[in-house]
């Protein structure tokens, strides 16, 4: 099969588009005919080797865990998912990824997509949603009347942010820049305040929860912003004891997970037309480096996917 593997850790040069031996379903996995593959920050920073230490990856390597595709086999044992099923998830990302025309994964990481959404925007779903799901209502426990402020609210995460929590039925306050206020307004937030030329802690007050999702400063000016009580859940860091207590609040940082009762609602979500996916921009398996370089320049609008298979 066509895959995009990285043999050594580095820039966007050192993923290779290449052939390889299609792999075969262990017991209790499925083996997917991938037709998209969300790309996600994460992709890059594995790239990079910043997750050495912690995801310690074989080399060589496919990148990318989000996944849409058609079960092609199943393996020993598996009961819950049928040859011909649509599928998304989030794989393992220990693991091989889904930058490839077939991947293994447990069953346990997808479920049924959208039925509404193509292979392309349901690939675009999981990783972030999913992060965007834990952060909100697993983590701050955010419902209806609490006011939410989102950083970066344009982003993979944010924007599905956005729209989880205005279903909840919470009023939400989102960050981007000028390109991004009306897309943002327009999935629903009741404020967007553009941070290039404003600081959101002038505009925002005594919100009951912030959802950081880019760290050092932003975070710590997060804090003020707070009511007492209120939670903070960063994507990327922990906050200390003395930072907690500072301000009565409280903090967590979310590591994404699989869940497939999770990814069938967000599909039902999805499906009654209560979240829609913003895909930016499609790039053909073969460009996963451009996909890499726009995902990497912290811009992009929602989600940019590579198209594996049409
Ligand atoms: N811990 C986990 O499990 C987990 C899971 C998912 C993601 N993450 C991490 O969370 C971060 C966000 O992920 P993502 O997928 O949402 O990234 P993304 O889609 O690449 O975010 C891009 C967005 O960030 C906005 N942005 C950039 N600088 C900003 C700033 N100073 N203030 C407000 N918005 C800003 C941009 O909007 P403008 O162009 O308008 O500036 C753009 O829309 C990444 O670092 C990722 O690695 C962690």
């Amino acid at each position: 099969m066509k895959a995009i593997r990285m043999h050594s850790y580095g820039g966007p040069e050192v993923l290779v588009y290449e052939d390889i031996p299609r792999p075969k379903p262990g017991s209790g996995e499925v083996l997917i005919e991938v037709h998209a593959a969300g790309v996600n920050p994460i992709d890059w920073k594995v790239r990079e080797g910043y997750t050495k230490d912690w995801l310690n990856h074989k080399l060589p390597l496919i990148p990318g865990w989000d996944v849409s595709g058609i079960v092609a086999d199943l393996g020993e044992g598996v009961k819950n998912f049928a040859i011909g099923d649509q599928v998304y998830g989030k794989l393992d990302t220990s693991l091989d990824g889904a930058y490839a025309e077939y991947a293994v994964t447990n069953t346990e990481n997808i479920a049924l997509k959208p039925r509404t959404a193509d292979h392309v925007h349901a690939a675009a779903v999981p990783i972030a949603a999913l992060t965007a799901w834990q952060s909100l209502f697993d983590l701050a426990g955010l419902s209806a009347g609490q006011t939410v402020l989102i950083h970066a609210a344009a982003g993979g995460v944010g924007h599905f942010a956005v729209q989880f929590a205005k279903w909840k039925g919470s009023r939400v306050l989102g960050t981007a820049s000028a390109r991004n206020v009306e897309f943002v307004k327009k999935i629903g937030a009741d404020m967007v305040i553009d941070y290039t030329i404003k600081k959101f802690e002038e505009e925002a007050s005594s919100v009951d929860c912030v959802l950081d999702t880019q760290g050092g400063n932003v975070l710590r000016r997060s804090l003020p912003v707070l009511k007492k009580g209120g939670i903070v859940v960063s994507t990327l860091e922990e906050l200390s004891a003395e930072d907690l207590k500072k301000y009565g609040i409280r903090a967590a940082h979310v590591v994404a997970r699989a869940d497939p009762s999770q990814l069938k609602d967000i599909a039902g979500l999805i499906d009654a037309g209560h979240v829609k996916t913003m895909v930016e921009t499609v790039f053909p398996l073969e460009e996963a480096r451009k996909a890499h370089e726009l995902s990497q320049s912290g811009h992009a609008r929602g989600k940019i996917v590579l198209m594996v298979k049409e």
